[in-house]
């Protein structure tokens, strides 16, 4: 299973409770989950099923209670170990290089301007000394990565001054700025009216079919579940059906 060289990320038996007034609440009840190199794949179900804690387990944002995380990016020096046992330096460097995040709700920051919030993963995995070493190649990149996603003239606006679909666009040049082999998106459309919807969705075809960066997208827009190669549905802490 682990030697299927289509299996970019492995997700075994994940387990995760959250304490609760000094009660154990599972969430995720020892759930498996395969995602191949350069997949759509989206993940649907009920709200409060399990969707977030599951997709910040993935980014290492959130560690699971256990289970094991076994990534096999082409640039991770961590084949074969469990992700979830590494030390909080370790998640950063991998989280920083190998995976990029699109929140429902942006989460750009307010005082930085588009082209600044979209250079932010490169400051963070460089290092300033670096960074600012680097900074002419980080800045021509930054902006051909906001004309990929069709906002180049907004580079020197606040976040404030654009409309939600602009904003998305802005989390998603973000996201691609360390050219990450897998992107996480929890509701990228959740505060989108239609269209904007629609246009974001695709632009994440575009982008898959372009760089081949994978998507794992949380979603109740059966819209943009239906462009994904593969669609899992959780129910009660689990995968309701293996696909
Ligand atoms: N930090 C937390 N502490 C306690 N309970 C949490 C926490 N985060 C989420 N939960 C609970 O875990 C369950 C799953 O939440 P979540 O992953 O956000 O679901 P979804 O994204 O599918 O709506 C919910 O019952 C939620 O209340
Ligand atoms: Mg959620």
């Amino acid at each position: 299973m682990s030697n299927d060289p289509s299996v970019l990320y492995s997700a075994r038996n994940i387990r995760k409770e959250y304490r609760l007034q000094g009660i154990s609440v599972p969430v995720l009840k020892g759930l498996h989950l395969q995602i191949r190199r350069g997949e759509i794949l989206s993940i649907v179900g009920l709200s409060g099923v399990g969707k977030s804690t599951l997709l910040n387990i993935l980014g290492l944002l959130d560690s699971p209670s256990s289970g094991e995380l076994i990534y096999q990016g082409r640039r991770s020096d961590f084949h074969g170990q469990n992700l979830a046992r590494l030390d909080i330096q370790d998640k950063s460097r991998v989280r920083n290089r190998e995976f990029g995040f699109v929140f429902q709700f942006y989460h750009l920051l307010p005082d930085l301007d588009v082209l600044e919030n979209v250079m932010l993963p490169a400051m963070i995995l460089l290092g300033v000394a670096e960074y600012r070493a680097r900074k002419p190649q980080i800045v021509e990149r930054a902006r051909s990565l906001l004309e990929r996603v069709g906002i180049l003239e907004r580079q020197d606006f606040p976040p404030s001054r654009l409309s939600g679909g602009e904003r998305q666009r802005a989390a998603i040049a973000r996201a691609l700025m360390n050219d990450p082999e897998l992107v996480f998106c929890d509701e990228p459309t959740g505060n989108l009216d239609t269209v904007t919807g629609h246009r974001i969705h695709g632009l994440i075809l575009e982008l898959n079919r372009d760089l081949g960066t994978g998507f794992v997208l949380v979603t109740h827009d059966r819209g943009l579940s239906r462009l994904a190669h593969r669609t899992l549905a959780m129910r009660d802490g689990l995968f309701a059906s293996p696909s």
